[in-house]
């Protein structure tokens, strides 16, 4: 077979098919099972209805949306030995290692379940968007030396997150905030994470570890942990009058400016036009509009340089950083919403499987004879 059809990075490469999330790059659209996010953040869809659509494919009625938001609120809680566990390693490590590992102990904790069960498959996936958010507040609060909180059963999802962050329950815009950001990052086709989560779920091993590995290529500067990148750069900045010299400096030194560029969108990506408008709105709400200011500085410094667009990640990271968090949960908050898209491609994968395994181009030595160690 010709292996001629390379492309680094798998760039324009169609590794499957899904019916979860189309992509125009070119028109800068995003479609979740056929509605757009501005769509979805215009009729103020809460992120579980939108997790639900990823899930099935549908928007729930009324009914379903009402059980599928129950179900959710059952499983917040983390048990005591779940907490107790963290304990012993969450203050040692970056909060996305805590995640990763706390992630991988859950599935200790679970019933054991029947073997590609459609039913059981969809109440681990359940399981695990519920206990996103609160293991990322756990991370929190366990190296901020506080009690972790458990969550408030009449709040929403976005709402009991913050709750179970500061212990404060969140104003109306805060909320509105954290859950319009957590519907723009629910899913995105086959970025990276996703993929390599449908890798793992393609040789048929389990959704917690298919979600493992998500989570650790989310990590990633490249990838989910641009967002952290982002605020480390406004730090650098500090000020609107020294934009345009940080950001000639790295730019003639070949860094890659984070929250800039896109594997798929040539135009600007909608999701950073969304967070751009809440940025502004809870940075006035706050009274502090430097951040945004900020970033609106280099988003115009960075297209007049070098003509890139920003990506979901630009404005997330004021967005964030007004709402009181701190720059290392940025991350783990992108995990609190992909865990929805890890999900729903995973279920996918499992229902319409094919081991995935392609090829590579060889570029190592020719054959040669085995010369024993003491002959070298
Ligand atoms: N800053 C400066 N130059 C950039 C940037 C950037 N952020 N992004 C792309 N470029 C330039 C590259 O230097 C290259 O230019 P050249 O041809 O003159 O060398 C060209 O644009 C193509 O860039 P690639 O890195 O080849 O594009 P690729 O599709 O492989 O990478 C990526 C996409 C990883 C997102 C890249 O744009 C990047 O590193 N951005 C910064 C990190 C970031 O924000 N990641 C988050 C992405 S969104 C997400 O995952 C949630």
């Amino acid at each position: 077979m010709s292996k001629t059809n390379f492309a680094a990075g798998l760039e324009d490469v169609i590794a499957g098919t899904s019916g979860i999330c189309f992509i125009d790059g070119k028109e800068g659209k995003l479609i979740y099972s056929g509605y757009s996010v501005e769509d979805l953040v215009k009729h103020d869809a809460s992120f579980e209805e939108v997790v639900y659509l990823l899930h099935h494919q549908q928007l729930p009625t009324l009914e379903q949306l009402n059980a599928f938001k129950q179900a959710l609120v059952e499983e917040l809680s983390l048990s005591n030995n779940m907490i107790e566990l963290m304990r012993s390693f969450v203050p040692h490590v970056s909060p996305m290692v805590a995640l990763r590992s706390a992630v991988s102990l859950l599935q200790t904790e679970d019933r054991p379940v029947r073997e590609m069960d459609q039913e059981d498959l969809r109440s681990i996936a359940l399981r695990l968007v519920a206990k996103m958010p609160s293991l990322v507040a756990a991370i929190h609060r366990i190296r901020e030396g506080q009690d972790v909180l458990q969550p408030d059963k009449k709040l929403s999802l976005a709402a009991n997150f913050l709750y179970m962050l500061s212990g404060q329950v969140p104003e109306p815009l805060e909320e509105k905030t954290m859950n319009i950001a957590l519907i723009l990052h629910a899913d995105h086709e086959f970025n990276a994470s996703t993929f390599a989560a449908r890798v793992t779920a393609a040789t048929e091993s389990d959704l917690y570890s298919a979600v493992t590995s998500a989570i650790g290529t989310l990590k990633g500067p490249l990838h989910g942990g641009a967002n952290e990148a982002v605020m480390k750069l406004l730090f650098e900045i500090g000020d609107v009058d020294n934009v345009e010299a940080v950001i000639q400096r790295k730019l003639e030194n070949k860094v890659k400016i984070s929250g800039f560029g896109h594997r798929v969108y040539k135009t600007m990506d909608p999701r950073a036009s969304i967070l751009k408008r809440m940025s502004k709105e809870i940075g006035e709400k706050k009274g502090n509009t430097k951040w945004y200011e900020l970033t609106e500085a280099v988003e115009r410094v960075v297209f007049e340089k070098k003509g890139l667009y920003p990506n979901v990640d630009l404005y997330s990271a004021s967005t964030y950083y007004v709402l009181g968090i701190k720059m290392d949960l940025f991350t783990p908050i992108f995990a609190v919403s992909r865990i929805g898209g890890w999900t729903a491609h995973i279920l996918e994968q499992y229902a319409n499987n094919r081991l995935i395994r392609p090829l590579s181009v060889y570029t190592g030595h020719q054959r040669r004879e085995y010369v024993p160690p003491e002959q070298r």
